[in-house]
């Protein structure tokens, strides 16, 4: 079946781990759209441009598949990077294009912010993954570290982070994060993988 399936939510609620293991269930491909931002920031640092000051337009235009498969993407200068040149609409329009495209032609599982809102509005289904800001930051600092108890301070530091990525995605004027009308809501505090996957696809056999 081609579908196209929206996963959004704030940063570390387990959004990319369920559209992916959603999209490998489904044999469908898999997007993670936060990508082309962060790819599009770290092409504009490569090139001397700085994203929250700098237009990051033609970087947008000229992003490239190799560009997105980098494995420094996901270091903190790029998230910061990231979410600056997320506000600027050129950039969006830009993007929003290619992940069209993406889904198009088969189908696809789409992770991001605005993807039921703006990218997808006519997906066949939405989910909103959600977590407190919290276990958000518990999560990405075991992702980073592994599982031993955790450094409080720099756990403080990860959760102010994630908070203030959050606060700007929210509150950018074009393309906010914010859950679709329609959108399944999904709150995974007390839910694991494992347990968020089988909601999830309980969900689409009850609508396909
Ligand atoms: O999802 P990820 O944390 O990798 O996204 C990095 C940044 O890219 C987000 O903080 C957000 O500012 C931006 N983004 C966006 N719209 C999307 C996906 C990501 O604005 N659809």
């Amino acid at each position: 079946m081609r579908l196209i399936i929206a996963v959004d939510g704030p940063a570390a609620a387990g959004k990319g781990t369920l559209a992916k293991a959603l999209a490998a269930a489904l044999d469908l491909p898999h997007l993670d759209t936060g990508l082309l931002y962060r790819a599009v920031a770290r092409q504009m640092i490569l090139a001397g441009l700085d994203p929250a000051a700098d237009s990051g337009e033609q970087t947008a235009h000229a992003l490239q598949p190799e560009d997105l498969q980098r494995n420094d993407l996901r270091v903190p200068e790029i998230d910061r990077g990231a979410s600056a040149v997320a506000t600027q609409p050129p950039v969006r329009a830009a993007l929003l294009k290619r992940q069209r495209e993406f889904a198009m032609a088969s189908g696809a599982v789409i992770d991001g912010r605005d993807i039921g809102t703006v990218v997808f509005p006519d997906a066949d289904l939405k989910f909103f993954v959600t977590a407190s800001a919290a276990v958000r930051a518990l999560r990405r600092y075991q992702q980073m570290h592994g599982m031993a108890d955790p450094v409080q301070a720099e756990l403080e530091e990860l959760a102010a982070e994630i908070e203030a990525r959050d606060r700007k995605d929210a509150e950018r004027p074009v393309s906010p994060l914010r859950k679709a009308d329609d959108a399944v809501l999904v709150e995974t505090d007390h839910l694991d993988a494992k347990a968020v996957l089988a909601h999830a696809l309980s969900v689409v056999r009850s609508r396909f």
